[in-house]
């Protein structure tokens, strides 16, 4: 080192004494100093919630068994505590290990909910920070949030995907600390997924129906999301020529473009109906009978309609076209607009993916009802799951509120055969007692979220043929998990 280099780095070494560590001058952090990182997205606490993912966790996984369900064979997991330890805990054991992580964090909106939504701070905290409103609105929940992904990250698999709802009001932060955790090279797509079919329509200057759901993978492969089955083009069933012979289509296998309503018996430009049939949300609802000159007899019909086959009508000349799904299986990338109204932008297909208010039926469906807020519909994080997740993957969910997640998970292997487990982590939170769930006799949302899982087994195994279904879970708690 030449003597005037020598003398610029002591000059360093006295101007920024935080930059000194262990006797050697920190790049990084006199970068920081010297606020000359080009690019940088930071925050009062940055370091320290950087550092809290590094640390040892401290703490221990107790076994809960009375809590449990078929502890001895069951793969699921249910831990109590503070995500960040749980997660650090879980690092022990199964870093590079999960296939995908759903979250859905406190969203920030400043309310108490069953759980606590609010991440604000006290003005005085920020006095002298030029940013004040925005810092005191944002600082503590990216310091919660940071070392948690942090930590999350370390668990994925290499070809693990992350999906992390979240609303408005911290979108921005959230996509810029994935950028930085993940790699905004990593980043795959927001999702839109309407969650309400009511939203109010007289407060504020736009009704907020959409909420984001962010993507990422540990490391972007090439591999294709499962969407919506491939279908190819539709075709005619008549043929004008062939003998005419009677078909009866069963309920919900003829797709309606034309108005719902009751069509009467009787002759239609190309086909006579036999009985009256009723249509209701675009399907017949009960068999439609018909004669007419039909390409195929009954028995092809019922093998096709085995196969997933459906049928059309696009006018009220009844001229019945067949719909085929291409070889089994093949599927096609999703759109990133989640909704029941998928048909709307698709014709002809539905994805029937559940609002806010489908979430709020599946939970009474349970006897549950009401005891919480904002739960997310099953078919939602199903849909999310069966892009990626195959056979024996682990699904992880640390903000796992009613168990959404878990039961998403047993109805998914029920639906497809496969053995996929689930991790949920949820805090003890208390409920309050003027709270809805406090009355129906839950005191934790732990509590909540176990008797969710409990009973969503139990549903569903009565709609399954598939047996050994795994819909246990071993209750794990934390030993002395740190207050937020
Ligand atoms: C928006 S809710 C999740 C709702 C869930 N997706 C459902 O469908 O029921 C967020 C949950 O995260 C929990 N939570 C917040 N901070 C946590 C933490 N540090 N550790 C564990 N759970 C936490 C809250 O108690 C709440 O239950």
């Amino acid at each position: 080192m030449t003597k005037h280099v020598q003398q610029k780095v002591e000059q360093l070494r006295s101007l920024f004494p935080e930059a000194v560590i262990d006797g050697k001058i920190q790049v990084d952090v006199l970068k920081e100093l010297l606020g000359e990182h080009t690019y940088d997205f930071t925050w009062k606490g940055k370091r320290d919630a950087m550092a809290l993912a590094e640390e040892a966790s401290g703490f221990q996984f107790v076994p809960y068994e009375e809590e449990s369900k078929e502890y001895a064979k069951t793969n699921n997991l249910y831990i109590e505590g503070d995500n960040i330890d749980a997660l650090k805990l879980l690092r022990e054991k199964l870093t590079g290990k999960v296939k995908v992580i759903y979250i859905d964090p406190p969203y920030n909106t400043g309310q108490e909910f069953v759980y606590d939504d609010s991440f604000k701070e006290k003005r005085s905290v920020y006095k002298d920070d030029p940013y004040i409103h925005s810092s005191r609105l944002h600082t503590k929940w990216l310091n919660m949030m940071y070392p948690r992904l942090k930590v999350a990250r370390d668990l994925l698999r290499e070809d693990g995907v992350i999906f992390m709802s979240i609303d408005y009001r911290e979108f921005a932060n959230l996509k810029k600390i994935s950028d930085e955790i993940f790699g905004e090279e990593n980043f795959i797509d927001v999702f839109v997924w309407t969650k309400t079919r009511t939203a109010p329509s007289l407060s504020g200057k736009s009704r907020k129906t959409v909420e984001f759901i962010l993507c990422y993978e540990k490391k972007r492969n090439n591999s294709r999301y499962k969407g919506e089955q491939i279908e190819n083009g539709d075709a005619p069933l008549l043929n004008s020529g062939n003998n005419r012979n009677i078909l009866t289509f069963p309920a919900h296998s003829v797709l309606f473009h034309v108005k719902d309503r009751l069509y009467e018996k009787g002759d239609y430009e190309k086909v006579r109906l036999i009985e009256d049939v009723c249509v209701q949300g675009g399907w017949n609802e009960s068999p439609l009978i018909a004669e007419g000159e039909f390409k195929w007899n009954q028995q092809k019909l019922d093998e096709e309609i085995a196969k997933g086959t459906y049928f059309l009508v696009k006018s009220k000349k009844f001229s019945i076209r067949f719909q085929r799904l291409s070889a089994e299986g093949k599927t096609k990338p999703p759109t990133n607009f989640l909704s029941e109204y998928q048909y709307d932008i698709e014709l002809n297909s539905t994805v029937g993916i559940g609002t806010n208010e489908t979430a709020y039926k599946e939970l009474a469906d349970l006897q549950l009802e009401k005891v919480f807020h904002y739960p997310k519909p099953v078919s939602l994080i199903k849909y999310l799951l069966r892009f990626v997740t195959k056979n024996d993957d682990i699904v992880l969910d640390f903000f796992s509120g009613s168990g959404t997640t878990a039961h998403a998970v047993m109805l998914l292997n029920a639906e497809d055969g496969g053995k996929r487990s689930f991790i949920m982590i949820q805090q003890p939170e208390e409920v309050e007692e003027s709270a809805s769930a406090y009355k129906q006799g839950f005191e934790t949302i732990c509590e909540i979220g176990k008797e969710r899982i409990r009973r969503a087994g139990e549903a569903v195994q009565q709609v399954t043929e598939i047996d050994n279904l795994d819909v246990g879970f071993q209750v794990w708690r934390i030993e002395n998990s740190r207050d937020k």
